[in-house]
């Protein structure tokens, strides 16, 4: 990790870096509610069959599964094919229950003022309720918290912006004739614009819309006002439109305020051209900016489960894919895009495949428009139902770093894996400068990355229960003394009487 800590921040500071720092779910299958915060590298879940594990790692996948790919689809529906109904996805399968997932991105933006990296947080929390009409779930909501000083919530009746009082004031009270309603609190100012919901429905019914209104229709008006004679008191005013709905929102913003030289935790670098280009020009995080930022991380979260091996056997129709899907089906497919890319074999996968099978070569085979992922053992060529589960699981996971996600999530990741090869690829995705959320019942994970890194998963009688070591250091020490190993310590913990 220090190396890559070294590199980002030798970067030129051009485009802004994040990192997904925190995931929020509620009333998600088991999970009532649950916060769980997020270190670069592996974080590791362990707890009992059925505790949970698996729905935090779906429910995550979900905000990618409902807001990128199956806003692409008609009918909407972003549970399919894993589940049979959209109630299946909702705490104790009540309909009248909204499931809540969100993240929070720490991010680092590039100052053109003093070359500096500046610190944001951003939080998006999407609520989706269930359509018994349609069977099927839907966004009805969406909260998005910009560094602590404006709160924007989406849903179908309105959309609220809640702003600092005083530099509202300041700059001209602006959206006070536009607003349907303006509450003035002590410290912030609530202004509220009702949607007409004929117009709502058509955009929550397809969040490529909502998802559409930030990145490709983006239209911001800025200006700065300042007060004669007084600099201190100058505020930028943006308007967000929304031209699906016809509105211009207002929203007065702060100048950065915390500032460094250093990006630390090196998040993920986002590069796009137009929002580099408009953030070259301002010192302010636009919400829009924000709000594409949110959306870029949810597109790269990579899920995988247990690969699909039977799948490998027969060569795929080739369609130029980047996306891996959760059973690795389309590996070989990815595979060639990577090649293709880069027009070579990812470097770094090729190193993980020869420290892991040091008698193996991989390639690609493409013929007539079809691929099929080839390998060779000791010479000998071996079509792909010889290849063996552990070599492919390594592919996947190899190819899942090459994509460069922003969330890497990977489920039971001790299946078909030897405790070394294991450790080989704990140490590679340790290394990642993103977060890896993988859930486990094996105990070697749980050794290799100790009580940092480790995160205990109960079902109790409240719904689950997440929870981190509290003083990792201290438990390290007392384990030590008692000559007790850190899983056996924690197969203690979760064993159920
Ligand atoms: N809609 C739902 N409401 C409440 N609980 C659910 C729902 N769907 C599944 N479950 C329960 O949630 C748990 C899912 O656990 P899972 O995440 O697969 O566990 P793990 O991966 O830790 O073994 C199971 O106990 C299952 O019965
Ligand atoms: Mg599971």
């Amino acid at each position: 990790m220090t190396k890559a800590r070294h590199k980002a921040s030798k970067k030129r500071k051009t485009s802004p870096l994040y990192m997904i720092s925190k995931i929020k779910i509620k009333n998600f299958k088991n999970i009532k509610e649950t916060d769980i915060t997020l270190l670069p590298g592996v974080n590791i879940l362990v707890g009992p069959n059925a505790s949970g594990k698996t729905s935090i790692l779906e429910a995550t996948y979900f905000l990618y599964k409902a807001l990128i790919d199956a806003a692409e689809k008609t009918p909407y529906r972003p549970h399919i094919p894993e589940y049979w109904s959209g109630l299946d996805l909702i705490h104790g399968k009540d309909p009248n229950k909204n499931i809540e997932i969100g993240i929070t991105l720490n991010v680092y933006l590039p100052s053109n003022k003093n070359d500096k990296w500046c610190h944001e947080t951003i939080e998006g929390v999407v609520v989706f309720g269930y359509d018994a009409q349609r069977d099927t779930i839907l966004p009805i909501e969406y909260n998005f918290l910009i560094s602590n000083y404006l709160y924007l919530k989406i849903n179908t009746n309105s959309i609220e912006i809640i702003m600092n009082k005083e530099s509202w004031e300041a700059s001209g009270k602006p959206g006070r004739n536009s607003a349907s309603s303006i509450i003035e609190k002590k410290n912030k100012v609530i202004l509220t614009y009702n949607i007409d919901p004929r117009r709502i429905t058509s955009v929550f019914l397809h969040p490529r819309a909502i998802i559409s209104m930030y990145e490709t229709d983006f239209h911001i008006i800025n200006y700065a006002i300042k007060k004669k004679g007084d600099n201190r008191s100058s505020y930028k005013v943006s308007f967000i439109r929304f031209p699906l709905l016809d509105i211009e929102i207002p929203v007065v913003l702060r100048p950065f305020t915390e500032c460094s030289e250093e990006a630390k935790g090196i998040p993920v670098s986002w590069d796009n051209m137009l929002l580099n280009f408009l953030l070259s020009k301002v010192d302010y995080l636009d919400p829009s900016l924000a709000i594409s930022l949110l959306f870029d991380a949810i597109r790269k979260i990579v899920f995988l489960r247990h690969p699909d091996a039977g799948a490998l056997r027969e060569p795929r129709p080739f369609t130029g894919s980047n996306r891996l899907n959760p059973r690795a089906q389309n590996l070989a497919e990815v595979l060639l895009t990577l090649h293709g890319r880069l027009g070579r074999m990812p470097e770094r996968l090729e190193e993980l495949i020869s420290k892991a099978f040091p008698e193996f070569r991989v390639w690609v085979d493409s013929k007539f428009g079809r691929v099929v992922l080839m390998s060779e053992w000791r010479g000998i060529e071996m079509p792909p139902p010889n290849l063996p589960d552990g070599l492919i699981k390594t592919l996947a996971i190899g190819a899942a770093i090459e994509l460069g996600p922003s969330l890497l999530l990977i489920d039971e990741i001790e299946n078909s894996l030897h405790a070394n090869l294991l450790e080989i690829i704990i140490d590679e995705l340790n290394q990642l400068p993103v977060p890896v959320i993988a859930a486990t019942h094996s105990p070697i994970p749980v050794d290799i990355v100790g009580p940092e890194r480790t995160i205990v998963v109960l079902s109790e009688r409240d719904g689950v229960v997440v929870e981190r070591i509290r003083d990792p250091v201290k438990l390290r020490k007392s384990l030590a003394e008692h000559g007790v190993t850190f899983s056996d310590y924690i197969y203690g913990v979760t064993v159920k009487d």
